[in-house]
């Protein structure tokens, strides 16, 4: 048995998810049971093994009529619990539009393209347009780092790469600031510049962004569109995460 297999001990419990039982293990969030039963959930800052954020709240499911966040609650036995449902779809589709219109998510002239998660998950959810007025953000972009770059407009907030550098790479470079609507990415190093970090392009921070908001320099639009992550697998593919990185580090070899 891996070591992964050990962090929960095994019991029998299940609990329904649209009709289909899942089952979990003591301490497994109703997210973790479910991917691992192979059914998914819509989620963006979510990530196997890093600590559950509950930021974006795409992952909600409905239980007992109560909205919850799949990645960040524990799985009950007998729970019954609704995930794939209009109205729920419907609310992600709102919240992803709340993303786009919130950050300069101009896809046409964005490297990631075809290979962000955002952008996929408009795809998924149905999103034609942002609806809402935009907010045609003016942060700061930050190209000083020799082999990475930051483009804060595209920022959605995940703190994935901020879990990454912490938890993996063990270097605390990226951290979020600000309240409310001026929140925003920044750098933990003297001068707040990418350059005075720590961050290497083999760190997981530099390739976790969902977004295009952290760039490996001098490897932008390598893969020609029609072979971009998205153009060959749907946002929903179970075990994707590992595909996603795979491909980002292999852009940089
Ligand atoms: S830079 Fe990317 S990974 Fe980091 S918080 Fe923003 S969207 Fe998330
Ligand atoms: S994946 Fe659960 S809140 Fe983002």
């Amino acid at each position: 048995m891996g070591a992964e297999e050990n962090r929960y001990a095994f019991n029998s419990n299940t609990f329904d998810m649209d009709g289909v039982e899942i089952p979990f293990k003591d301490g497994q969030t109703i997210m973790d049971a479910a991917l691992a039963a192979g059914i998914y959930i819509p989620h963006l800052c979510h990530h196997p093994g890093l600590t559950p954020h509950g930021s974006c709240k795409l992952c909600m499911v409905d239980i007992g009529n109560k909205c919850m966040s799949s990645c960040t609650t524990p799985a009950v036995a007998g729970q019954q619990v609704s995930n794939n449902t209009p109205v729920l779809n419907e609310a992600r589709k709102t919240i992803t539009q709340l993303l786009f219109i919130e950050g300069n998510h101009l896809c046409p002239s964005c490297e990631k393209t075809g290979n962000c998660t955002l952008q996929a998950m408009a795809y998924f959810l149905g999103m034609l347009d942002g609806h809402f007025p935009q907010f045609f953000q003016r942060r700061e972009v930050d190209a000083s780092h020799l082999t990475v770059m930051l483009d804060r407009d595209r920022c959605i907030l995940c703190e994935l790469c901020v879990r990454a550098s912490r938890e993996v790479d063990g270097k605390n470079v990226f951290a979020i600031a600000g309240r409310g609507v001026t929140a925003h990415l920044v750098v933990n190093s003297p001068s707040g510049k990418l350059a005075d970090s720590d961050l290497e392009t083999s760190d997981m921070a530099a390739h976790i962004c969902p977004v295009g908001a952290i760039l490996i320099k001098e490897h932008g639009y390598e893969i020609p569109i029609g072979r971009r992550t998205f153009d060959l697998h749907q946002v929903g593919e179970i075990g994707l995460e590992k595909v996603i990185q795979a491909k980002a580090r292999h852009t940089n070899e």
